[in-house]
């Protein structure tokens, strides 16, 4: 297994601390109280609400505009209604924000543009094509991080496990060779950061086309089996991909695919450890692996906002939205609405099954969800097969989830035998 970690010429330079930083990694423990606050007084919040934690800049460049009011719907309906309606509240506006580094990705695409690239890309996301990555990638994967640290009795399953691991599942998923893994993830993250550094943010994006078009070019010559191969062979009603969009795509799939998998199972993995009595539930009764899945997205989501735009004046819960308006759609709110969850900030194994916001809803909906509540089972499943009796080490400093667009723990110092 090589290691993730890229050695730069730049040293100094951290680019995953400068976007857990920007993303309010370390500055926001716990959004919830001020969710529900500001929910309380109304389902649709007029006005920037990052002032609420303390943060000058809205984390959307976007946003900026001083002109310009944003809207925040916070419960559960209010954010469903908006992400429904896709004629309404349109994903156009990502085109001014991550569009500048990303190109014209399907995350900033509306129909019938988006309907008919989706069912292109798709086509790389079949049934047999995931079933033969849990086998050939996941789980080798999973199996060959644990085996760095099984026999020590302690590990940060964080750093050691949840993060490297779905990076090393899309690399193999694209067939990139693992020695160009750790400049790949870098430029990924650069790319991501470009609220905070603009100018990286724009050369990662021509690395990553410069490396994206090479390895386009060798599976136009030479298919293989791998996901690039698929999509420049993928057609429909005649219809083909261009290099330009297969380049978006696989520049948007590292952060929508391994930053928020990393995290979404280190969150799962936090609420287990802090909640013993349900890890031992779960420990002994896999067949509650995909309610535990499940319970962890609600509770805390890998994301918490996503964004979209009034493509018209709109009423929404009484609030009246003009034309033009920059919506940021909280999931995480949303997915903690006290009228359609009880007690919702309680990490709960037993809850009944309900439709939840972590991979948003509509037409957007996550393309890659099935394959995240695969990888996501997979590394639990490992974790408790492996790891006897594993438990937070009690010398621990206080390990915690934070951030508030993203969030996460930073760590997760266990023991375990
Ligand atoms: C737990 C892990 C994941 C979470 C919480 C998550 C969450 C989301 C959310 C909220 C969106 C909607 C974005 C928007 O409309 O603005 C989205 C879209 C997307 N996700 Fe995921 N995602 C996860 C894993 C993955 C994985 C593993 C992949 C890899 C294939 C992936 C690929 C995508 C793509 C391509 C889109 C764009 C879909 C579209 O615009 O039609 N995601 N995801």
């Amino acid at each position: 297994m090589s290691e993730v970690r890229a050695d730069s010429p730049d040293e100094d330079y951290d680019p995953f601390a400068v976007f857990d930083e920007s993303m309010g990694a370390g500055a926001v423990r716990d959004p919830h109280p001020v969710f529900h606050e500001l929910r309380a007084e109304c389902p649709v919040l007029t006005g920037p609400f990052q002032a609420r934690f303390g943060f000058d800049e809205p984390l959307d460049p976007a946003l900026t505009n001083p002109d310009v009011t944003p809207f925040t719907p916070l419960s559960f309906d209010a954010v469903q209604a908006v992400l429904k309606d896709g004629d309404t509240f349109s994903s156009s506006g990502y085109a001014d924000s991550i569009g500048l580094v990303m190109g014209h990705s399907i995350l900033e695409m509306d129909e019938p543009e988006h309907h008919a690239y989706r069912s292109l890309i798709q086509q790389a996301f079949t049934r047999k094509a995931m079933d033969g990555w849990e086998v050939e990638l996941v789980g080798p994967i999973v199996q060959g991080l644990i085996d760095q640290f099984a026999d020590r009795g302690h590990a940060d399953l964080v750093r050691e496990l949840f993060w490297p691991f779905p990076v090393h599942v899309i690399a193999g998923m694209l067939g990139l060779p693992a020695e160009e893994l750790p400049m790949f993830h870098r430029k990924a993250v650069e790319l991501i950061s470009l609220a905070v550094e603009i100018e990286r943010g724009l050369v990662a994006s021509q690395w990553l086309y410069d490396f994206f078009a090479g390895v386009i070019a060798e599976r136009r010559a030479a298919p293989r089996g791998d996901v690039i191969s698929v999509l420049v062979q993928a057609e429909l009603d005649g219809q083909r991909l261009t290099d330009e969009e297969i380049i978006a795509f696989l520049r948007l799939l590292l952060p929508a695919g391994a930053e928020t998998t990393y995290r979404s199972s280190s969150n799962l993995m936090y609420g287990l450890l802090t909640s013993p009595d349900q890890l031992d539930r779960l420990r002994d009764d896999r067949s509650l692996m995909g309610a535990a899945i499940e319970e962890g997205l609600r509770w805390e989501p890998p994301l918490t906002g996503i964004a979209r735009t009034a493509a018209r004046d709109v009423e929404l819960d009484g609030v009246l939205i003009p034309a033009g308006s920059p919506i940021s759609v909280c999931l995480g709110a949303g997915n903690r609405d006290p009228a359609r969850w009880d007690d919702p900030d309680r990490f709960d194994l037993s809850r009944k099954p309900q439709q939840h916001l972590a991979f948003a809803f509509g037409p957007h909906m996550c393309l890659g969800m099935h394959l995240a509540r695969m990888e996501t089972t997979v590394v639990i499943n490992a974790v408790l097969d492996r790891l006897p009796n594993v438990r937070l080490a009690a010398d621990a400093a206080d390990p915690h989830i934070s951030g508030l667009a993203f969030r996460s723990p930073g760590q997760l110092p266990v023991v375990f035998g």
